[in-house]
């Protein structure tokens, strides 16, 4: 089964976890483009969109966007990642949506997330950790990275949708998860790290070629 079918697949059990007629704060990248497809069968009220490219999607299936201003808090928040471990902390940011996703994810009574097997490691960090910057503290930052033990490259090209840039950190070690996103966000000129550990998912919707796996956290 190839990673798109399990995309797809995971889009699909997502349905029943989605109460009908409500507000919901919807991700970014293309497991969620699948569900959004799908998403008007639950006759959402409204949806909180966390990138534009989601917002313009929502909309082409005549699905209404508000903003998050104009909302209390949200029932539900789902969305994808780009690693996820057995606590259900995550990376994401792989498609630069960071900031948004953070905010809408603690807006939200709940988080779900929905991912392939490819996502489901021991270990975060395979996958190089993004952050937003502010632009003028691109290097400023990195520095201050590269003295926590990461190597950072710079996503050339790449403006997000708030019209900051976007740093990769690799080889950072993450295993203290919660600190190492504490010590992140206390960098001048970050404005948001892809480590998802203090507002971690509350619920996996896991899609393996065994078939469809629901998770919550777990801790040792
Ligand atoms: C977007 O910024 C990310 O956080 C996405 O949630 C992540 O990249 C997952 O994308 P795919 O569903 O395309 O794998």
């Amino acid at each position: 089964m190839t990673q798109d079918q399990l995309k797809q697949q995971v889009a699909e059990a997502a349905l029943e976890h989605i109460p009908e007629g409500a507000v919901l704060g919807i991700g970014s990248g293309s497991t969620i483009e699948k569900l959004i497809a799908l998403l008007k069968q639950r006759k959402p009220e409204a949806c909180v969109a966390s990138s534009v490219k989601t917002a313009e999607l929502l909309k082409a299936q005549g699905i209404e966007v508000v903003d998050l201003n104009d909302c209390g808090q949200l029932e539900l928040y789902i969305d994808g990642a780009d690693e996820v471990n057995r606590h259900l902390y995550m990376i994401k940011g792989g498609g630069a949506a960071l900031t948004r996703e953070k905010i809408i994810a603690a807006a939200s009574k709940e988080f779900l997330c929905l991912a392939d097997q490819s996502k489901w490691v021991e270990t975060l960090g395979k996958f190089p950790l993004p952050i937003e910057v502010i632009p003028m503290a691109r290097s400023y930052v990195a520095r201050q990275l590269v003295a926590m033990g990461g190597d950072p490259e710079y996503r050339s090209g790449v403006t997000t949708d708030n019209g900051n840039q976007i740093i990769d950190i690799h080889n950072l070690d993450l295993t203290d998860t919660q600190q190492v996103e504490r010590d992140i966000n206390q960098i001048a000129g970050v404005v948001t790290s892809g480590l998802f550990a203090q507002r971690a998912a509350d619920k996996l919707i896991l899609a393996t070629p065994e078939g469809i796996q629901i998770k919550t956290a777990m801790y040792e």
